[in-house]
C-alpha cells in the first residue's frame, strides 16, 4: 500500500488552516467555561470579559478603539451590515458606488438592492484590476450613501488607493466601507488615522476557525442593527455571542500582529520564488493582477492553451490544492467576474489558476508543487496538439 500523498495546501485566500495557538485559546470556552457573557454571575462575567479582550486583541491589529468593533458570524454578515446601516443612515440617499471586481458579499447585497429601486454605479477596473480614482471622483454624488471598495482583491491579490478614495468619500461627503477580508494580516492597516465608517473582516482567512468575523464602525458613526434582537455587542448585534470563535478571532489578530512583519517578508519570499520557477519553466504564462500593487501571498497566473479546471483535476488528485478563481457551477466553469473585468478573455480566464501562500507552507512543497505544475502544464498541452 502506497502512502498517502502530504497535502500542499496553496489556496490560503479561501480559507486557512487553523492556527494551534488560536484553537487552545478557544478550548476552554468550548469546554468549562460555557457562561453566557450576559449573565451576572462569575462564569458568565468570564465569558464577557475573553469578549472584551478579544475585542481590544482585533483593535490592536487594526490599530484603532475597542468599543469600533463588532463581532458578527463572518465577513458577508459584516459587508451585509455595513451596506444596510449606511443606506438607512439617510433614506433620501439612494445611490451606491461600488467596484465590479468585489466579492459576492458586496456584489449581491448591491444587486439585490438595486431591484429595491437603489441604483448602483459599478466601476470597471483596468488591466491590472486597479480602480482609477478620478472614476470614483465622477461618480460620487450627493446622494450616494455608500462607497464600497475592497482593500485587496482576493483573486488577484491587487491592493486598491484606499487611502486616495477615503479622501474623495471625505470631501464628497459619501459614507465609506471597505471589504478588508484579504487584507488583514498581510498588510499593515491603521484605521485610527484613516477617517473611513465601516471595515469588514474574516477569522477563517487569519488562521482562525471559520463562522466568525467583525465589523469595525467608527465611534462617530450611527449605525443600524442588521440583526435585531438582544442587546449584545452593545445594542449593534443581536444574538449570544459565539464566545468560543469571538476568543479565537481575538487570539489570531494578536499572532498576526505579533508576527506579521516577519512572517510576510517568508510568505513574499515562497510567493516570489514560487511565482519565478513557473515563469522560467513553463512558456507563455502571465501573471494577473497589479504587480506593484499586490499582496504578498497570491499569485494569480493564466497558462495559456490550459484548462484551468483540468489542472485543478490533476493537481487535486496529486493533493495540491489552489484556485480556479472562478465559480464552477455543475461542470460549466464560467470564467472568474474579476479577471473578465480587467479585460482578460473567456478563455484565457479559463485558462487561469490562484494561488495564495501561509507561513505553515514550507520552500520545499512549494518546489515540488512548483514542479508538479510545470509537468502537468506541459501534459495537457501536449494532449491538445
Ligand atoms: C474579499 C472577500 N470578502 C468577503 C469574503 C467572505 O467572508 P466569509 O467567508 O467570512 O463570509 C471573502 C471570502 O472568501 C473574501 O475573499
Amino acid at each position: 500500500m502506497s502512502l498517502p500523498l502530504p497535502v500542499i495546501y496553496l489556496d490560503n485566500n479561501a480559507t486557512t488552516q487553523t492556527d494551534p495557538a488560536v484553537v487552545e485559546a478557544m478550548l476552554p470556552y468550548l469546554t468549562v467555561r460555557y457562561g453566557n457573557p450576559s449573565s451576572p454571575y462569575a462564569l458568565g462575567k468570564e465569558s464577557a470579559t475573553a469578549i472584551q479582550t478579544a475585542r481590544e486583541q482585533v483593535a490592536a491589529l487594526l490599530r484603532c478603539e475597542a468599543a469600533e468593533i463588532i463581532f458578527t458570524s463572518s465577513g458577508t454578515e459584516s459587508t451585509n451590515a455595513a451596506i444596510m446601516s449606511a443606506i438607512a443612515a439617510d433614506p433620501d440617499r439612494q445611490h451606491i458606488v461600488t467596484t465590479r471586481v468585489e466579492h459576492s458579499a458586496t456584489l449581491k447585497t448591491c444587486e439585490m438592492l438595486a431591484k429595491r429601486g437603489y441604483e448602483i454605479t459599478w466601476l470597471g477596473v483596468d488591466s491590472k484590476g486597479q480602480v482609477n480614482p478620478r472614476d470614483v471622483e465622477k461618480a460620487l454624488r450627493s446622494d450616494t450613501a455608500l462607497l464600497s471598495v475592497m482593500w485587496a482583491n482576493n483573486e488577484t491579490g491587487t491592493i486598491f488607493p484606499i487611502s486616495e478614495l477615503v479622501e474623495i468619500a471625505h470631501r464628497k461627503g459619501v459614507y465609506f466601507h471597505t471589504d478588508a477580508v484579504q487584507a488583514i494580516g498581510k498588510i499593515p492597516i491603521t484605521l485610527n488615522t484613516l477617517g473611513i465608517q465601516f471595515l469588514s473582516l474574516s477569522g477563517h482567512k487569519l488562521h482562525c476557525p471559520k463562522g466568525v468575523g467583525a465589523l469595525y464602525i467608527n465611534k462617530k458613526t450611527r449605525f443600524t442593527p442588521f440583526l435585531i434582537g438582544g442587546s449584545q455587542e452593545n445594542n449593534k448585534r443581536g444574538g449570544t455571542e459565539n464566545v468560543a470563535s469571538i476568543v479565537a478571532l481575538g487570539k489570531a489578530c494578536e499572532l498576526a500582529r505579533e508576527r506579521a512583519a516577519m512572517e510576510n517578508e517568508k510568505i513574499l519570499h515562497f510567493r516570489n520564488t514560487f511565482e519565478a520557477a513557473l515563469l522560467n519553466s513553463i512558456s507563455d504564462v502571465k501573471i494577473n493582477g497589479d504587480v506593484d500593487h499586490r499582496l504578498p501571498n497570491t499569485t494569480n497566473l493564466t497558462f495559456n492553451g490550459v484548462d484551468s479546471e483540468a489542472l485543478l483535476m490533476l493537481l487535486d488528485e496529486r493533493q495540491i490544492y489552489c484556485s480556479a478563481g472562478s465559480a464552477c457551477t455543475s461542470g460549466s466553469h464560467a470564467p472568474s467576474h474579476v479577471l473578465k473585468a480587467m479585460g482578460i478573455s473567456d478563455t484565457q480566464a479559463r485558462s487561469s489558476l490562484r494561488f495564495s501562500f501561509s507561513h505553515f507552507n514550507t520552500e520545499t512543497e512549494l518546489q515540488q508543487a512548483a514542479e508538479q505544475i510545470t509537468l502537468l502544464v506541459k501534459k495537457i498541452r501536449n494532449l491538445a496538439v
